[in-house]
C-alpha cells in the first residue's frame, strides 16, 4: 500500500505587505532585506474582516478537497500543522473539522514549528499505509502575524501569513506516492527559535510584553548555520538509503525560509537553483505552510509531470527538520 496527493489547495490572505512598507516602521530597507532574504512581499491576515486562521486554513483544506474530487464525508482525519492556531485548546484541526463539516474525520494538530510540513506529511503517511486509513487532510496553517514582533527587526522581515492543504490517499499503484521519509531533531538547540512567555512555565507579562518575550525570538545566525548543514546532510541521506543520486531528483521543495538558506544548500549538494521551487519571494516564510504553498503552486500551475521525482524538505525551531521523497 501506498499513499499519494490527490489534491492540494492553498489560501493567502489579501493584503500583500511590502518591504519599503515595513521600512515606514521598522530601521530596515529593501536592499538589505532582498539582498539577506530573498523576501519581496508578505501577505498579512486581516482578522477583523474575518480571516483567522481556521479561515486560511479551511479556505485551503475545501480547495483540496475539492481538487481531490472527494466528498467531505470521505475524510478520514484532519492533520495540522501550527504554531499560531486560533485558541491554545481545542486545537485548530477540531475548528477546520467543524468548518469544513468534515464530522467522519478524527481531527489532531501537531507542533514541529516550520517543519510541521514534512512531520505532518509522514504521519499522514503513516496512518495510510498501515491501513487504518483511507484519505487524510493534511494542513499546514499559520498566522505568523500574531506570533512575530512586529518592533524585532530580525524577525519582523522574515514571516508571512497563509495556509496550505493537500489530501493523501491510499493508493495500490505502487509507482507513485511517497517513497520515503527521514525526521530529525535536536532539542539541544531549542532556545535558538523560541517564544519565551505563554507556555505553562512563564505566563505572559506585562514586562514580558514590552520585551517581546511572547512574541517568536530568534537567533538568526545560528538558525541560519544548522539549517544550511542540517538540511544538506538530510538529502544526502535519504538519497544514499533509497540508493538515488540528485540526478534522479527532477524538483526540490524547500521550506521557504531564506533563499540564502536555499543557494548554500544548492552549492553543497551540487544541484542547480533551478530545480528549486521557490516562492519566498512573494510570501515570505510561512511555517508550517510553506511547503505546500510551493507544492499547490507548482501543481496548480501544471508544472508536475506524472514520474517526476521530488524531495521535500523542511526545518524548523526545536530543530526540527526532515526529507521525504515524493513520486508524481
Ligand atoms: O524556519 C526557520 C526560520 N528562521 C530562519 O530561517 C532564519 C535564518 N536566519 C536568517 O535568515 C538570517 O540570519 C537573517 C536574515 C535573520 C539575518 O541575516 P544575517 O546575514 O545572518 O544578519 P545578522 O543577523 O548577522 O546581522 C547583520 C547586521 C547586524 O548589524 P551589525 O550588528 O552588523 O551592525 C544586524 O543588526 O544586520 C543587522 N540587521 C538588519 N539590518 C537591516 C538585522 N536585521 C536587519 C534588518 N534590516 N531587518
Amino acid at each position: 500500500m501506498k499513499s499519494r496527493i490527490i489534491g492540494t489547495g492553498s489560501y493567502v490572505p489579501k493584503k500583500v505587505v511590502s518591504n519599503f512598507e515595513l521600512t515606514k516602521t521598522l530601521d530596515t530597507d529593501n536592499e538589505w532585506i532582498v539582498s539577506r532574504t530573498g523576501i519581496r512581499t508578505r501577505h498579512i491576515a486581516d482578522k477583523q474582516s474575518g480571516e483567522t486562521c481556521s479561515f486560511m486554513a479551511t479556505k485551503a483544506a475545501q480547495q483540496a478537497v475539492d481538487d481531490a474530487n472527494i466528498s467531505i464525508n470521505d475524510i478520514d482525519m484532519i492533520i495540522v500543522a501550527t504554531l499560531s492556531a486560533d485558541y491554545k485548546v481545542p486545537s485548530l484541526a477540531c475548528l477546520v473539522q467543524e468548518q469544513l463539516g468534515a464530522f467522519n474525520a478524527a481531527a489532531f494538530d501537531i507542533s514541529a514549528a516550520c517543519a510541521g510540513s514534512i512531520y505532518g506529511l509522514s504521519i499522514a503517511n503513516s496512518f495510510i499505509v498501515s491501513g487504518q486509513y483511507k484519505n487524510v487532510l493534511f494542513i499546514g496553517a499559520e498566522m505568523m502575524s500574531s506570533a512575530t514582533n512586529w518592533q524585532d527587526r530580525n524577525t519582523a522581515i522574515l514571516f508571512g501569513d497563509a495556509a496550505s492543504a493537500c489530501v493523501i490517499s491510499s493508493s495500490n499503484d505502487d509507482k507513485s506516492g511517497f517513497i520515503d521519509f527521514k525526521l530529525y531533531a535536536d532539542g539541544r538547540q531549542h532556545k535558538h527559535i523560541f517564544m519565551p512567555q505563554g507556555g505553562s512555565l512563564e505566563a505572559v507579562d506585562e514586562e514580558g510584553i514590552k520585551q517581546g518575550k511572547d512574541k517568536l525570538f530568534m537567533n538568526g545566525r545560528e538558525t541560519f548555520k544548522f539549517a544550511v548543514r542540517s538540511v544538506t546532510d538530510s538529502i544526502n541521506d535519504i538519497l544514499q538509503k533509497n540508493n538515488f543520486n540528485k540526478e534522479n531528483i527532477t524538483f526540490i521543495v524547500p521550506h521557504q525560509a531564506n533563499l540564502r538558506i536555499i543557494e548554500a544548500v544548492a552549492k553543497y549538494v551540487d544541484v542547480s537553483l533551478d530545480k528549486f521551487l521557490i516562492n519566498l519571494d512573494k510570501y515570505a516564510n510561512t511555517s508550517a505552510a510553506s511547503l505546500m504553498l510551493a507544492y499547490d503552486e507548482a501543481n496548480r500551475n501544471n508544472k508536475l509531470k506524472k514520474d517526476d521525482l521530488l524531495l521535500f524538505l523542511a526545518i524548523g525551531a526545536g530543530f526540527v527538520w526532515g526529507a521525504s521523497i515524493y513520486k508524481v
